[in-house]
């Protein structure tokens, strides 16, 4: 469909030579002769975009702009004025004007400032419709009294800019509370940036985290930024930290204390206003007593802790949890909405759910896929709970003992499923519900490769 322009002017000559040029660039051009009749046709006819004189007779440009932006509006604005009114120009700036066209000019600054304008518009929705789905994605589901502790920290927390600490196994929503942490602080619009620090070697965790000068060491052949330096006036979420080093902790507890980083091969120090979050499933106190995690670091990380119960101890959560996980699915991949049964969710809510909410969830993506009606029942629940992962066939046939046996199985499953995901470690790691760091772990022990899928 066509672009719709709305030219605000009173003059008939202006309006009829813009109106020559939009039509035949393909754009539907409607007219006002007054600001009052804009500002009724922006609410009427839902233009893309607006051309607005400054000087008309009753209410000028600026005020109707003003109007405009009072009640809400984000309508492009190309403002369009007479000669040597640059406090005008600044004005309308001011108010949220795209542009500002000085009277007189060529049809080609004209046609560029509104392909930009629309341009600009049409991301700018892009992105907020990313970002309704990434709230839907990111909404935390459940009334439990545990759920609604977490709950409550979540509030108590956000508005501080203290550190945070978040523990509870794996898969029982440790990221999604970061995020809510986040979303509801005062950095709410700036950047959230995840370090996992399981997933990186140590040699290339503090590059990832401070950020290095191009020749810092062999194979630095760019400067890097750190994740410290990206998260400037936002939140770093450290996760997994309970797997960083006793050197990396020793590096961040330094960034923590001065609020300031260095990169690697330099000399100079570069302030940061960073807000930290940390997440593990470790047990940090037992790795303080091994002399794992540096005791002074977890001082400073648990200003503000928060455990998140796993989800045995808070099964209510359960019912709610699968309607949620359902509706997503079926929006996500286009299908007709899907009912579970209350049967079916009972037998859902008796499951031990080692795995916590991400198993769970796994557990109703791979039932919507699998069902193809629209009812999911007892029998369809008790086939995927029952259906378990396949193993490599003919080179079982080499195990001798059962530890064998369990080794082979577990390799050829492994590498199933790592091709299954492009080789992409954390989103395997995620489908096969096991911490990255112990895929990690089983990639060395069984000397898994990617190269051998060739
Ligand atoms: N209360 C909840 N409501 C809706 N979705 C949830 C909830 N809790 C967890 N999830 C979903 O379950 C999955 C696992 O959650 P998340 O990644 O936050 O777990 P985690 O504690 O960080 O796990 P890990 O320790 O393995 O990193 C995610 O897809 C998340 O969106
Ligand atoms: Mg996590």
């Amino acid at each position: 469909m066509n672009e719709r322009i709305l030219v605000v002017d009173d003059d008939e000559g202006v309006r009829e030579s813009i109106a020559m040029t939009l039509e035949y660039e393909g754009y539907e051009c409607i007219f006002a002769r007054s600001g009052q009749e804009g500002l009724d046709m922006i609410a009427n006819e839902s233009p893309d975009l607006v051309l607005l004189d400054i000087k008309m007779p009753g209410m000028d440009g600026l005020e109707v702009l003003r109007r405009l932006r009072e009640r809400g509006d984000v309508l492009p604005v190309i403002v369009i004025s007479g000669h040597g009114t640059i406090n005008t120009a600044v004005e309308a700036t001011k108010q949220g004007a795209f542009a500002f066209l000085e009277k007189g000019f060529e049809s080609d600054a004209l046609k560029v400032n509104i392909r930009n304008a629309l341009e600009q518009r049409r991301l700018e929705t892009e992105v907020s419709s990313y970002r309704q789905q990434a709230e839907i994605r990111h909404e935390m589901v459940g009334e439990s009294p545990a759920l609604a502790e977490v709950t409550e920290a979540i509030s108590r927390a956000a508005p501080t800019n203290s550190t945070v600490l978040i523990q509870g196994e794996s898969g029982v929503g440790k990221e999604l509370v970061a995020r809510a942490i986040h979303r509801n602080s005062k950095r709410g619009r700036e950047r959230f940036i995840q370090v996992n620090c399981a997933a990186l070697p140590e040699e290339l965790i503090e590059s990832e985290l401070f950020g290095h000068e191009r020749g810092a060491f062999t194979g630095a052949t760019q400067k890097q930024i750190g994740k410290f330096e990206q998260a400037d006036r936002g939140t770093i979420f450290l996760d997994e930290v309970g797997d960083m080093s006793l050197r990396t902790q020793a590096k961040v507890l330094r960034v923590l204390q001065e609020g300031e980083v260095e990169r690697l091969g330099s000399a100079r120090t570069i302030k940061v206003d960073v807000r930290v979050i940390a997440a593990t499933n470790r047990n940090l106190e037992e790795a303080i007593d091994s002399d794992a995690f540096r005791e002074d670091l977890y001082f400073r990380l648990s200003v503000i802790p928060i455990r998140v119960p796993p989800l045995r101890d808070r099964q209510e959560d359960i019912p709610r949890l699968v309607e949620h996980f359902a509706d997503l699915f079926c929006r996500e991949n286009n299908f007709r909405p899907k009912l579970v049964t209350p049967a079916a969710i009972e037998l859902l809510s008796g499951e031990r759910w080692r795995g916590n909410v991400r198993e769970l969830r796994n557990t109703v993506e791979r039932l919507m896929v699998m069902t193809p009606g629209d009812v999911i029942d007892v029998t369809e629940a008790r086939g995927v709970l029952s259906s378990a992962p396949r193993s490599g066939g003919s080179e079982l046939a080499r195990a001798d003992t059962l530890r064998e046996f369990k080794e082979i199985s577990e390799r050829a499953f492994l590498v199933e499923k790592l091709r299954e995901h492009g080789w992409n470690i954390s989103k395997t790691a995620e489908v096969i519900d096991t911490p990255r760091s112990n895929l990690y772990k089983k990639l060395e022990q069984y000397q898994i490769k990617q190269e051998e899928d060739g």
